[in-house]
């Protein structure tokens, strides 16, 4: 739209000379596009270049650094909280198991920049580095999930009104709409919760109300709107989604 608007406002100029240089521009990004599609194989054979910022994952590495942490850099094996695989034993450290990758690296650097506080995490993020992220992101991306239960009968109606339907009364959206029906959630952007322990999920749901977690606007705006009683309800059933 732009190319051509720009062309027919100069049409009356000099048309021949803009034609011919249109044909070379487009000729030249031709070729380097087709260039780019050809070396690629031939790239293969050597060792990955690491993108700027993309580091490439290593899971085999990701998974050395979740089980035994690094002493010598001073990370903190993440096993000891967050569990075999990322499935924690208790609802004070989240699962992370099939958690999604672009989710993970997000909390990490979230931890790191100080929109997500936590007197805990806050330090273990500081320790690991952008190749370190890409690597536990893409492990624990790949464990199986860890199921959870419902403990609560006289709250799961409630709760699950609120994650499949929302309130409209109050202005709360379905949660189902952005986490999916099953919990599963919706890479890159949605994060699954399915199975997650109720009480870490209460939790993060006070921390976005309160303002301690204000790594995203979204979840802010819907937590702000959330009673206790609906927090613990709507975190009660989504912890038995699978
Ligand atoms: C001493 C216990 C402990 C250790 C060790 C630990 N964590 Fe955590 N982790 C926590 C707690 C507690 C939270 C929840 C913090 C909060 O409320 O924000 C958490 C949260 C997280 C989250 C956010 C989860 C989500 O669903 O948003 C990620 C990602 C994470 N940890 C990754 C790691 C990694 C990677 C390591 C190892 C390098 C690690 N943790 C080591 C206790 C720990
Ligand atoms: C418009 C989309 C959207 C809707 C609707 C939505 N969420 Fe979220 N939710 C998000 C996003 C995006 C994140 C990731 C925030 C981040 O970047 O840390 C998130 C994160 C969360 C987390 C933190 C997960 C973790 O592992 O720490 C909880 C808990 C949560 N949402 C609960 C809910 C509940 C309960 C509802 C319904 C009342 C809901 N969400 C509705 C988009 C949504």
């Amino acid at each position: 739209m732009l190319q051509s608007s720009k062309i027919s406002k100069f049409t009356n100029l000099r048309l021949g000379f803009l034609t011919l240089s249109a044909i070379v521009l487009l000729s030249g990004f031709m070729t380097s596009v087709g260039a780019e599609e050809h070396a690629a194989p031939a790239a293969a054979a050597a060792p990955a270049p690491v993108v700027p910022g993309k580091p490439k994952a290593d899971i085999a590495a990701g998974e050395a650094l979740f089980t035994n942490g690094d002493p010598t850099r001073g990370v903190v094996a993440c096993i000891g909280c967050h569990g075999a695989n990322g499935k924690s034993a208790v609802g004070t450290w989240p699962k992370l198991a099939a958690q999604h990758t672009a989710y993970i690296a997000k909390e990490l650097k979230n931890y790191k920049d100080g929109t997500r506080a936590n007197p805990v995490m806050t330090g273990m993020a500081a320790t690991v580095n952008d190749q370190d992220i890409a690597n536990v992101a893409a492990y624990l991306s790949k464990q199986e999930p860890s199921l959870g239960v419902a403990q609560d009968k006289a709250t799961i109606e409630l709760g699950q009104n609120i994650y499949r339907a929302g309130m409209a009364s109050k202005g709360i959206p379905a949660c189902a709409a952005c986490h999916g029906p099953s919990g599963a959630g919706i890479p890159a952007q949605y994060p699954r919760m399915a199975g997650q322990w109720a009480e870490y999920t209460a939790a993060q749901l006070t921390y976005f109300r309160d303002g301690t977690r204000k790594n995203s606007v979204q979840m802010s705006a819907i937590a702000a709107k959330l009673s206790d009683v609906e927090i613990k309800a709507v975190a009660d059933y989504m912890a038995g989604l699978h």
